[in-house]
């Protein structure tokens, strides 16, 4: 029997942007999605730690649900100036994203810490939006593959199911710079993510959804939500303002015969 496609996923990553007026955008984003019906996607917002307890209300209802950034591997403790995963879910999280490029470079996270990572936001009923993505170096040297590959195994630990986490390929190189991989670029590293999760975890991680991250725009979401295992998007920029989040969220409010004919435009 064929496998069914997971229900695809698209989050929005406001990384460190968003006063409390920031709740406009998200206001905007619900009006939006009620007036547009609801969408044959999951949407989750992941804004910064201070805006969480608030954007949880005001999203309360619709289809969006919140997620933070970041989480402690512990939950509780000496650890001035972070945030446990139980403390993003006390305040109305869903979800949380953890090893993201920037913290990985900012912080010096390395593939076990996410790691640990990963089993807090489970600890605390969160679902882990884990990311990996190779350098432009590395991508250059031919080692794209390799490196997403080796961090992938590192940054996962026993215990991955559909239900609590996702998996995010995002190329660091197209991270905030308008430029994105080829269509068969995303295709051949999402079939690889997809075959090492069966490998290691089964069938239970079938559903695991595979997002497309980095320079996600309005204008080049159809084609890319289009390919073979990807299951939906993370989107930085682009998700900040509610049109332009809509405007993607749109794709999965077409009909699939529209998302299969997406030209294979190379960049
Ligand atoms: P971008 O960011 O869409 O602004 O490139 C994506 C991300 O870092 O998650």
């Amino acid at each position: 029997m064929p496998r069914a496609l997971p229900r695809p996923l698209v989050a929005g990553n406001w990384k460190m942007n968003g006063l409390k007026a920031a709740r406009r955008e998200l206001d905007g984003m619900v009006r939006g999605l009620a007036k547009g019906g609801r969408p044959a996607c999951d949407v989750f917002v992941c804004p910064p730690a201070t805006l969480i307890a608030r954007l949880a209300e005001a999203a309360r209802g619709s289809p969006i649900k919140i997620g933070g950034q970041d989480c402690h591997a512990r939950p509780s403790g000496a650890h001035t100036g972070d945030v446990a995963a139980e403390m993003l879910a006390d305040a109305g999280a869903k979800a949380v994203i953890v090893g993201h490029s920037e913290r990985r470079h900012d912080h010096g996270e390395t593939d076990a810490i996410v790691a640990g990572k990963v089993e807090a936001a489970w600890r605390a009923g969160l679902v882990a939006i884990v990311c990996v993505g190779e350098t432009e170096a590395e991508r250059d040297r031919g080692e794209a593959e390799a490196v997403v590959a080796r961090s992938l195994a590192g940054s996962l630990p026993a215990g991955v199911e559909a239900r609590n986490t996702v998996v995010a390929y995002e190329p660091v190189w197209a991270i905030g710079t308008g430029r994105t991989p080829t269509t068969d670029e995303i295709e051949a590293m999402h079939g690889l993510i997809r075959a090492r999760l069966t490998a290691r975890f089964g069938p239970g991680a079938d559903g695991v959804r595979l997002l497309y991250g980095g320079s996600v725009k309005p204008d080049n979401a159809a084609a890319i939500l289009a390919l073979k295992d990807v299951n939906g998007a993370l989107v930085g920029g682009a998700s900040l303002k509610a049109d332009s989040f809509l405007a993607i969220l749109g794709v999965y409010a077409r009909k699939p015969s529209l998302k299969k004919s997406a030209p294979k435009a190379r960049r």
